[in-house]
């Protein structure tokens, strides 16, 4: 067709990109790849290999190695090996390696694009425009914070040898996510990529040699899903890092939860793209076109949820409509085309089954005529109409181009359907009402929530989800902090194990007015004093044996009562910081009026000298958690593009805590008052050896304007309360202080909703010293980033 007959018919010709180099570069190597570990290239131990396809035709594109348990040995070893060396450097040496990968990755960049296009099947305009400049600048910023880390971390040292496990849908993107953070803060590493994406981390594998990193800093084994599971269970691992579904991050937890190994997992999403009748339509469809069908909808955070306003469903309809009929389908390499392949056979089918289910569940389903080439693995751009909020398309990731379309007339109905998933990953809302756009974005329960704009990402920017999506952040100040622990805490010493209060005797709750002894208590439950639920109560006795009264024995029931009280009471997050400051400060003031009666009662226990310091430090710990309310700030960053990015720090919610036993008044305080500063509502179940300071802390709360069910405390054994707690779906974290077989159970029991666990690691913590025991560290792990970007100018 000539170029005036093309003018005529607007028809588009092709125009695809060279794949020389990259085939030039798959023939330098045979078409066969080794394993990278130690700084070379090896054969895998058991001599396997697997093939990796070009999804645009289902050819062989190369031999990739199986790693195996020996191999991912290797790897772990060369690692750890490294790690001493690279960690002293200094931090400016390390800055300019990673400064070095930045160069190389740009440098080349097109064999780098067109690789990830021929082993993923994404358009080469999002590889080559989107994630390949973002690779780079993940290095670039890093190199950074690898300059300045000495300065800005003085007390913080790198986990070690960190294991890193990536999906296929951003390769190299995902690599330097996870390597480039690593790296920075003096960790070094073992990656495995995805079985069906190896490619560009192999070639990544060359540009570290090139940029002369030393030997063992980085490696890479490639394998499927057993490779990963062998990292994951390698006792020389330090942390892991995954990206991946929700099911796979589920076996991780369980399969780390009676190691020291630190764990951030970024998973699936099911994220709503919100769109108001005041919203600048065509501006939002085009941000649809970006936010699911953008890499064929394989995205984590991909807007895969479509809520619309009613009054303007029609339109909007005919208008997306119209927009899927002009999206261009078709080989990936073409610089014209906006939908390439799907990245395998297995995926392709799980999308056809999963749109047949939304069909069978009463969905319409509409897609444009288009031609889907002979060869390879493709799927149309699909909507879903008509999809009710429980269906399976509307509640699980499909991971494919196909959006599921709902209406809400509200804002309010707005964000209920938006959280009405157990995911939280990412969000969009559009509206030109920039104050109705932030208040729903303030109520959404997600990481990122994009404002008339969808899909941006910046190194600079932490990027990570609330709920089952995961935990930890990739990206910014808070992505760094996933990869180090302050020195202290790596090597405190390990808590003796806790002899249970066994001994303890159960008896049947006194009759009211009966006075045998000392001090009886009760539960704590929405501001008010409860009777536990089974009758029964444990006997609490002093350092000489002698009965200093009774504690309720609470259950599964009474911890459900805690529950039920701690959601109602959720408006404590939305309380001013300054009002949530001036309830602490009463607590401190109330606590030291109490002073000399809480400190002869705590001394049957822990001695006179202990009983003092932790009332004393315990005020002085409320006045600190009151001064930081107001001051544990988030950021505003300036991404490379027209937006701000608002990282707010927001509570998780509602949170469990064990609390440690040595000390029963100050590890309370310790723990509950960084969680409540910052707006969470609690469930505490104080020190088994000393629950009756439950009767003196409630005293504290009632007289203190803690709204009732902010905190809530339930007395009795650890090991029964804790499992209720862990497994129960409405609370969102576990902060669990005990010896290594009570925080290795809070971990395996945490799985079934993936809630946040925070533990001690089974060490002492010296709560006597304000320099460890109380400041940033805790409100770290009491909050969670979420980054709203907001876009400015015409
Ligand atoms: P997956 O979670 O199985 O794979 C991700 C990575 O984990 C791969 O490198 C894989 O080899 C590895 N892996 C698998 N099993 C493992 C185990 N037991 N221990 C350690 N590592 C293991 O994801 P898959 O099977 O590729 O895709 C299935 C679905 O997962 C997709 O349809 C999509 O819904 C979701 N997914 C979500 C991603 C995200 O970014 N949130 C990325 C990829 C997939």
């Amino acid at each position: 067709m000539s170029i005036a007959e093309k003018f005529v018919s607007m028809e588009y010709g092709p125009a695809p990109e060279d794949p020389k180099e990259a085939g030039a570069w798959l023939e330098r190597h045979g078409r066969r790849f080794g394993l990278f570990i130690d700084g070379a290239w090896q054969a895998p131990a058991a001599g396997e290999y697997f093939e990796t396809l070009d999804p645009s035709s289902g050819d062989k594109l190369a031999s990739v190695a199986q790693g195996g348990v020996p191999d991912i040995d290797a790897a772990v070893r060369a690692a750890r090996a490294a790690c001493p060396k690279w960690r002293a450097l200094t931090p400016h040496a390390r800055a300019r390696y990673l400064y070095a990968l930045a160069r190389l990755v740009q440098k080349h960049s097109r064999l780098l694009a067109v690789l990830e296009t021929m082993d993923n099947g994404k358009p080469i305009r999002e590889s080559r425009d989107i994630d390949i400049p973002l690779v780079a600048r993940h290095f670039y910023y890093h190199a950074g914070w690898a300059q300045l880390l000495d300065q800005e971390f003085p007390e913080h040292e790198a986990c070690g040898v960190v294991g890193q496990i990536i999906p296929w849908n951003f390769p190299l993107l995902m690599l330097a996510w996870k390597i480039a953070p690593a790296l920075a803060t003096g960790n070094t590493v073992v990656l495995k990529p995805a079985e069906f994406t190896p490619l560009t981390a192999l070639a990544f594998a060359e540009l570290c040699q090139e940029a002369g990193l030393p030997a063992g800093v980085v490696n890479i084994v490639t394998g499927d899903g057993t490779t990963g599971e062998a990292l994951v269970k390698h006792p020389g691992v330090d942390k892991i890092a995954f990206t991946g579904s929700t099911e796979v991050g589920r076996a991780i937890r369980g399969a780390t939860a009676a190691s020291h190994k630190r764990l951030s997992l970024e998973l699936g999403g099911k994220s709503p793209f919100i769109i108001f009748d005041d919203a600048d339509l065509d501006s939002a469809v085009e941000g649809l076109v970006d936010g699911i069908w953008f890499n064929q909808g394989q995205v984590c955070c991909a807007g895969s949820r479509l809520l619309m306003q009613e009054s303007i469903a029609e339109k909007l309809t005919s208008k997306i409509r119209d927009r899927m009929s002009s999206l261009r389908l078709g080989p990936p390499l073409d610089k014209a085309i906006d939908i390439g392949a799907i990245v395998a056979r297995v995926q392709l089918d799980r999308i056809q089954r999963m749109v047949e289910q939304g069909v069978a569940e009463g969905a319409t389903c509409w897609q444009p005529q288009v031609a889907l080439p002979s060869r390879g693995f493709y799927y149309p751009p699909t909507l879903l109409s008509n999809v009710h909020p429980t269906s399976i398309v509307a509640q699980q990731e499909i991971f494919g181009p196909v959006l599921a379309a709902m209406t809400f007339r509200t804002p309010k109905e707005a964000v209920e359907l938006a959280n009405n998933t157990v995911y939280g990953l990412a969000s969009c809302v559009w509206s030109e009402n920039i104050n109705v756009a932030l208040h729903v974005a303030a109520q959404i329960k997600a990481g990122v929530v994009w404002v008339n704009c969808t899909n941006l990402f910046d190194a600079a920017c932490g990027f990570g989800g609330y709920r089952e999506s995961g935990y930890g952040r990739e990206g910014g100040k808070e992505g760094l902090l996933e990869y180090m622990e302050p020195k202290w805490f790596k090597h405190a010493p390990k808590l003796p194990a806790t002899t249970a209060v066994v001994s303890a005797q159960v008896v049947e709750s006194p009759e009211a007015g009966t006075p045998a002894i000392d001090r009886t208590v009760k539960l704590y439950i929405g501001g008010k004093q409860a009777r536990p639920d089974s009758g029964y109560s444990m006997e609490v006795r002093a350092q000489d044996g002698r009965l200093l009264g009774e504690a309720p024995l609470g259950n599964r029931k009474d911890i459900r009562n805690a529950v039920e009280a701690a959601r109602k009471a959720e408006g404590w997050a939305k309380a001013t910081a300054h009002n949530r400051a001036q309830v602490l400060y009463y607590c401190a003031e109330n606590l030291g009026l109490r002073r000399d009666e809480i400190i002869r009662r705590l001394a049957a226990v822990v001695g006179e000298k202990q009983a003092a310091a932790e009332v004393d430090l315990g005020i002085a710990r409320i006045f600190s958690y009151a001064a930081w309310a107001d001051k544990f700030d988030g950021a505003v960053h300036n991404p490379p593009f027209r937006n701000i990015a608002i990282a707010m720090n927001e509570p998780i919610g509602t949170v469990g805590v064990i609390c440690p036993s040595d000390a029963p008044l100050l590890g309370f305080l310790s723990l509950v008052m960084p969680l409540l500063a910052v707006g969470n509502t609690v469930i505490a179940v104080p020190s088994e050896k000393y629950p009756l300071i439950a009767g003196d802390l409630y005293q504290l709360f009632d007289t203190s304007d803690l709204p009732g069910g902010a905190v809530n405390i339930v007395t009795g054994y650890v090991s029964q309360l804790l499992k209720t707690l862990a497994e129960h779906d409405d609370i969102d974290a576990i902060w669990c202080y005990g010896d290594e077989a009570t925080v290795a159970s809070a971990k395996a029991m945490s799985t079934g909703n993936l809630k946040q666990v925070w533990t001690n690691e089974g060490r002492t913590i010296d709560w006597f010293n304000p320099q460890l025991a109380e400041g940033r560290w805790f409100l770290e792990h009491a909050t969670q980033v979420k980054n709203i970007w907001v876009p400015y100018g015409e």
